[in-house]
């Protein structure tokens, strides 16, 4: 009943009454207090009224199964939640959930991970309370091909949730004032023309007020670029608003028509020289945006080139960005 009370007092405007909260649940006023009293202890400062009720003034940064649940507005991501305060990886739990049967939309967040995982095996910092750590299953009817597309279009929405300061970086970061506040790490399991499950694990970091010496020159939080310490949860929700409108637009044409645009104005070196670091030719270009499959244009001496959505990184000529 946690997760539906606190629900409750978020939609309202003003006070609820107990006697309400009594009806809608069907249990005792002594249920609804201890309810209340149980929200209180976990940090939501509820303000009780004698004739008029309960009302929330404020929500901690805490992160639940019940906060996350309370907060949902969407209709189809996170129609299961799983939280857990420390794990090895979303990531992992993500893919065993999808083996175990569960739908499509199954979202995993974590206070903490232990073996937060990073693109080409390296690590993602994942430590308590300072991150969000979340990973979306998915078991779309998409081509394979199609399949990496979702990671670019992830970019553009997280960066648009975020805060208009965000810039995508390729092929799969989120940069602020030049240094990394978020990464994706996409996996698939795939038949040659079927997708089993996707699973679009995001790392975004919040709170961090320092990160270890070997990362520190290219790590950011928000909280070091804006000052602000944001609501995990609230964000958690507004990314995957966002993402749920625009995937319905991705899916009809299974490219990204309708996302050029908005990735193109987050796009961090667009116009910029890059260099394009291709194992087997590296080459430096103009950056002018995206093409409806993802590919980067860049502009050469010689030609347009088209960087393709895989692994190959892009870098401003004078370092990380
Ligand atoms: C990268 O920058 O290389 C990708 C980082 C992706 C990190 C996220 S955190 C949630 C999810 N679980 C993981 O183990 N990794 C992703």
């Amino acid at each position: 009943m946690k997760a539906e009370l606190l629900s409750v007092l978020r939609d309202a405007d003003d006070y609820v009454s107990g006697q309400d909260l009594c009806e809608k649940f069907g249990v005792s006023r002594t249920a609804v207090w201890k309810g209340i009293n149980q929200l209180k202890e976990a940090g939501y400062e509820i303000e009780a009224v004698p004739n008029k009720g309960y009302k929330l003034l404020s929500v901690p940064d805490t992160l639940s199964e019940e906060e996350l649940k309370s907060i949902r507005k969407t209709a189809w991501v996170g129609q299961e939640i799983f939280y857990y305060p420390v794990i090895d990886s979303t990531n992992t739990r993500a893919k065993q959930l999808a083996e175990e049967d569960y739908p499509t939309g199954t979202l995993v967040v974590a206070g903490q991970q232990d073996a937060g995982r990073g693109r080409r095996g390296r690590s993602f910092e994942s430590p308590q309370g300072a991150g969000i750590f979340m990973t979306l299953m998915l078991k779309p009817e998409l081509s394979p091909v199609n399949a990496p597309m979702l990671t670019l279009r992830g970019l553009a929405i997280i960066a648009s949730a975020i805060a208009a300061r965000c810039s995508i970086k390729r092929p799969n970061d989120i940069v602020m004032n030049g240094k990394k506040v978020c990464g994706i790490l996409t996996e698939m399991s795939a038949q040659m023309d079927y997708v089993n499950h996707i699973v679009i694990g995001i790392g975004i970091n919040v709170h961090n007020e320092s990160f270890p010496e070997e990362i520190a020159p290219v790590a950011t939080s928000l909280y070091m670029e804006t000052g602000e310490h944001f609501n995990r949860a609230a964000l958690i929700e507004e990314v995957w608003e966002q993402f749920e409108h625009y995937y319905a637009i991705f899916m009809e044409t299974e490219d990204l028509s309708g996302l050029v645009k908005e990735y193109d104005a987050h796009l961090v070196n667009r116009n910029q020289i890059v260099k394009v670091l291709d194992p087997k030719e590296p080459f430096e270009g103009k950056a002018m945006g995206i093409t409806p499959r993802g590919e980067l244009i860049v502009d050469t001496w010689e030609s347009r080139k088209l960087v393709s959505t895989g692994e190959v990184s892009v870098r401003g000529i004078y370092g990380y960005v």
